[in-house]
Formats: C-alpha cells, structure tokens, sequence
C-alpha cells in the first residue's frame, strides 16, 4: 500500500423531501390518535422543532441521487467518474438489490462496484471508514459515500416516545483519490448485545411481514450508552491521528439530540458554537444525518475547505464509530 496515498473530500451534497412536518403538525396528527405530545415537549427533550417526510412513492434511492448529483457538482465531477458507490440506509428501496444499485443506475452509469452498508445511525461512518480504506488501498479512486433515509416508513405513529424524532433525508459526498490527507484515521466499533434497546424487529418471511417492522427504542438506554462510548471513541480517533481535541475545528456529529451532542462537546471542551447542528430542522434521519449536516455547513460557509473535522454516529446494533478529517 501506498503510504502518501490517502482519500479526501472534494465535494459534498445533501437533499430534503419538500413536506416539512413541524411539531405542532405532528402534535395535531397524534391527537386524532389519542396521543399527547407539545412543541415544548420535543424542544426542551431533543431540541428538534421540524423534520422533513417524503412522499410516499419515494424511497431512499430518490433522495440518495438527488444527494449524490449535488456532491458530484461540487466536485466538479460526471457521474462516470466514480469508481465506487456506497449507501449507508437501514430503509432500502427494496430487500434487494441494494438501493446502491439503484442509485448507480440512476446516475446512468455501470461496472463500478456498488453496496449498501447496514449500520443503523453509524452507517455513515462506517461507509466513509471503508471507501477510506479502498481508496487507499488503491481499489478505487473516487468514491460516492451516500447516507440516505426514509425513517418515516418505520416509524410506530402510535408510539409518541420515537415518531417525533425521525426524518428522511439524504447526503452525500464524493471521496477522492489524493497526495494529501484527508482522512487523517477512523475507528468503528459494535457490540450486538445490545440489539433490543434500538431495533426493528421484523422481515419479510414466506411473502408476510414476520415480527414488527416499527422502530422500538428504549431511549433512555440508548442515550446513556451513546454519551460514553461517543466519547471514549473521539479520543481513540484522535489518538490515532496524533492529534488532539483542541485541534478539532469543527465537531459533526449524528444528529439525534442536541443535549447528546453539546454533551459530547463539553467532555471534549469543545464551545458549543464549534458543533454543527442540523437536527432542530431534520430530526433523526439515520445515517443521512452526519452527510446532511456536512453539507448544510459547508454550503453555508460555516465549515471551511482546510479546516479539521470530527464525524461521529452511534445506533442500532450497538453500533458507534468515528472519522477525523481535514477538509
Ligand atoms: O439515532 C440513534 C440514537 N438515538 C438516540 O440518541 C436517542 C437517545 N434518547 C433520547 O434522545 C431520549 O431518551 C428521548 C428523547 C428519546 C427521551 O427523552 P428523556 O428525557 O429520556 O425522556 P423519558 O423517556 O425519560 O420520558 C420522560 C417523560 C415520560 O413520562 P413520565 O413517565 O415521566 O410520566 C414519557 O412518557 O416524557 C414522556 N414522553 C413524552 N411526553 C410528551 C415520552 N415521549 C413523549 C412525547 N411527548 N413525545
């Protein structure tokens, strides 16, 4: 392997279905169902105030090469540039093929490879993990990393404790070939014990639906597993970088609750003002959050091409992981 091989990020990109559902719409829907729940509630608990829910006929593939166009415009790239196509959902177009082939298709082009990561919320980090090793290894020069989520279609609307904290949405970056890092390290990890604190127990068995395929989540579980191994995991990157957290320009972390995410920032001592956050307007959108708020910063201006960036998702599995990485 070549060591002044590594991968960089030379565009990103990002797309929200047009419905915007804000938490009064959503306190009114779950109304009709005997369900109470207020704006307050949601605010003071996740900071979430809206999220974005597609139209029925579509499904992650739509949303993805929306994404996926902007990230190769930004590049300055065609679609039959990229060597290498991955999708990080857990809400796939269909059981098979992978909604990454879907996508590829889509783009008008084919050959490359192209595979759908199934890590939950962390997907993200494990597929820009992955394409970074592949990219160094010299198996393909410029990857598509796509995060694309329609959370809306698992979501258990008679369950108030998890349907207001989800969206759909997509992001994407193109991850290239360079001289230059880059990536600087990243570092996954999963323990499957924890399978039933975040989970969607259901399949397809014999043509029915076998199980429940709504999301389940004991909340306060996951929240206090997510604290401590989001921290244990930004120092072990930053180890690995030789870096340290006071290099860190910018933290982007997944996109589930502020009161996580400014928590993961103070065990850092990190200000608040160096944490991108996007999930007042998402919500939860999986492993589309880190890329859809990449994008959003970036096109905003907020991020910087040079700056150091700390990307960390954590989910369903347990799944949990990170990626720094100069812009
Ligand atoms: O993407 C994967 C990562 N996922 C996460 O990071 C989620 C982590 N967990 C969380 O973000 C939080 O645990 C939640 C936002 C899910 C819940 O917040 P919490 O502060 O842990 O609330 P809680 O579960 O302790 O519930 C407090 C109260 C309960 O009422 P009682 O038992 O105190 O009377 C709930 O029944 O709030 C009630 N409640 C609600 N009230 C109004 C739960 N959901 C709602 C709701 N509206 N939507």
């Amino acid at each position: 392997m070549d060591p002044q091989r590594f991968s960089r990020i030379t565009g990103t990109g990002s797309y929200l279905p047009a419905r915007r559902v804000t938490n009064a719409d959503l306190a009114a829907e779950l109304a009709t169902r005997g369900l109470e729940t207020s704006d307050e509630w949601i605010v003071e608990r996740t900071g979430i105030r809206a999220r974005h829910f597609a139209a029925p006929e579509k499904g992650s593939s739509d949303l993805g090469v929306i994404a996926a166009r902007h990230a190769l415009e930004a590049a300055g790239r065609l679609p039959e540039d990229v060597d290498l196509i991955i999708v990080a959902t857990s809400t796939p177009d269909m059981v098979f093929p992978s909604t990454a082939t879907i996508i590829q298709r889509k783009l008008g082009i084919a050959g490359c490879p192209a595979f759908d990561m199934q890590a939950v919320c962390s997907g993200f980090v494990y597929a820009l993990s992955v394409a970074d090793s592949m990219i160094r290894t010299g198996a393909a020069n410029c990857a598509l990393v796509i995060g694309a989520e329609v959370f809306s279609r698992i979501l258990d609307f008679n369950d108030r404790t998890t349907c207001v904290l989800f969206g759909d949405g997509a992001g994407a970056v193109v991850l290239e070939s360079s001289t230059e890092p880059g990536i600087l390290a990243s570092k996954l990890h999963a323990d499957g014990k924890y399978r039933d604190i975040l989970c969607v127990p259901g399949t397809v068995s014999g043509g029915q639906i076998s199980g429940v395929p709504l999301l389940k989540m004991d909340g306060q579980a996951v929240f206090k597993l997510a604290v401590g191994v989001l921290d244990e995991v930004a120092r072990e990157v930053l180890e690995a970088a030789g870096r340290s957290a006071a290099d860190i320009d910018w933290l982007v972390p997944h996109q589930a609750n502020i009161r996580i995410m400014q928590g993961t920032a103070r065990k850092l001592r990190l200000p608040p003002e160096r944490v991108v956050v996007t999930v007042h307007e998402h919500g939860n959108t999986s492993a589309a959050s880190i890329p859809l708020a990449l994008d959003h910063a970036v096109r905003k201006g907020q991020v910087k091409k040079g700056e150091t960036l700390l990307l960390e998702g954590v989910g369903g599995g347990f799944t949990w992981g990170a990626v720094l990485l100069d812009l």
